[in-house]
């Protein structure tokens, strides 16, 4: 009985993952030559264009981006231009991105880049990181896919790649996980060709190395991967258990007066410069026109819409905004999605 106990304890050993002098690098780079997709971002050097769709991708879907990182760069060609813009312009061309401090961090970066670099990029890992919004994903991309230095990076897909080819059961969201991760990426980021290289690992675990059912079968690296070997491929990454999302309920005010809204900008840290419906205290004593409900940091929001008078006088952050003027709105995505129902459930009613 004990011998069996200690027998089922004893972990099961790991094939290390091969030295990164013995990693496949040239089978890698050799599928992705023959099977990566063709994205506007990897058809650039330039850095600004590179940081403006990783800055993109870092919340939305790289089908979603190409669009708005097209109109971005017809509009916004350079770091000078961005820094020239008014704020407002810039976050109505992220309009439907969402996630807007990503767009204030890159109009901040775009002035640091102007005001201390003269306009160009630095090459300096360091002082791409310096830059704000930018991580240690997000300089390690720029460095690499622009000026072809060999920095690492590690980002969703790169992490998943990597936790199977340890065969690393840490949670990759954990501090020893994410050691774990970047520890492999420097290792086996290449003196040269990083900027290929390391679009190879993203691109695999895009197109092979998938979160559900991996394609193993058609991976380049399969034979140095120990998760494969394991049968743990499916089983891994591994994430810390999440934390049960809090409740909060938010009530708002519904005000129309000839087909224009009552609206209201916010002033505070998240959401400063955009434009939402009308906070109110508390829930008044009738049926809300609409409830829906929305992700916000550990919080599950339910947004109540109520029907309201416009106050008198008006509140120095209120203003009122004609219907047809909203698309070029800075809109927070919670408040657009209320209104656009509340209106298309009007024009209904109405017709
Ligand atoms: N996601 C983040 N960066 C990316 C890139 N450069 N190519 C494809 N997907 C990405």
């Amino acid at each position: 009985m004990e011998t069996f106990h200690l027998a089922k304890s004893v972990p099961k050993p790991h094939p290390q993952s091969p030295p990164a002098a013995t990693f496949p690098r040239r089978a890698l780079t050799a599928w992705f030559r023959r099977a990566a997709r063709v994205l506007p971002w990897r058809c650039t050097r330039d850095p600004y264009a590179i940081l403006v769709s990783e800055i993109m991708l870092q919340q939305t879907q790289v089908a979603t981006v190409i669009p708005f990182y097209e109109r971005w760069l017809a509009r916004f060609p350079d770091f000078s231009s961005l820094a020239a813009a008014e704020e407002n312009d810039v976050l109505s061309l992220w309009q439907g991105l969402g996630y807007y401090s990503r767009a204030r961090n890159l109009h901040r970066a775009a002035k640091t880049v102007v005001s201390t670099h003269g306009g160009a990029m630095p090459r300096d890992p360091a002082h791409i990181r310096a830059l704000p919004g930018i991580g240690r994903y997000t300089a390690g991309a720029v460095a690499s896919f622009a000026f072809d230095l060999p920095e690492p990076l590690v980002d969703a897909n790169v992490a998943r790649v990597l936790a199977r080819l340890l065969d690393l059961h840490t949670p990759i969201d954990s501090t020893a996980g994410q050691a774990a991760l970047w520890a492999e990426a420097i290792s086996l980021a290449p003196k040269r060709g990083a900027r290929i290289f390391n679009s190879a690992l993203m691109e695999l675990g895009a197109l092979i190395c998938t979160p559900r059912a991996p394609r193993c079968g058609e991976c380049p690296i399969r034979k140095s991967c120990a998760a494969s070997a394991n049968g743990t491929a499916e089983s891994l990454p591994r994430k810390k258990p999440r934390r049960t999302r809090a409740e909060l309920a938010e009530h708002c005010a519904w005000t129309m007066h000839h087909r224009r809204i009552l609206l209201e900008q916010q002033t505070g840290k998240r959401w400063r410069g955009l434009w939402k419906l009308p906070a109110l205290p508390a829930a008044p004593h009738t049926t809300p026109l609409l409830t829906l409900e929305y992700p916000f940091t550990h919080h599950r929001v339910t947004l109540s819409v109520f029907a309201q008078r416009a106050p008198s006088p008006l509140h120095e952050n209120l203003a009122w905004h004609a219907l047809a003027t909203l698309a070029d709105l800075p809109l927070t995505a919670p408040h657009r999605r209320a209104i656009e129902k509340l209106c298309s459930c009007r024009q209904q009613e109405a017709g």
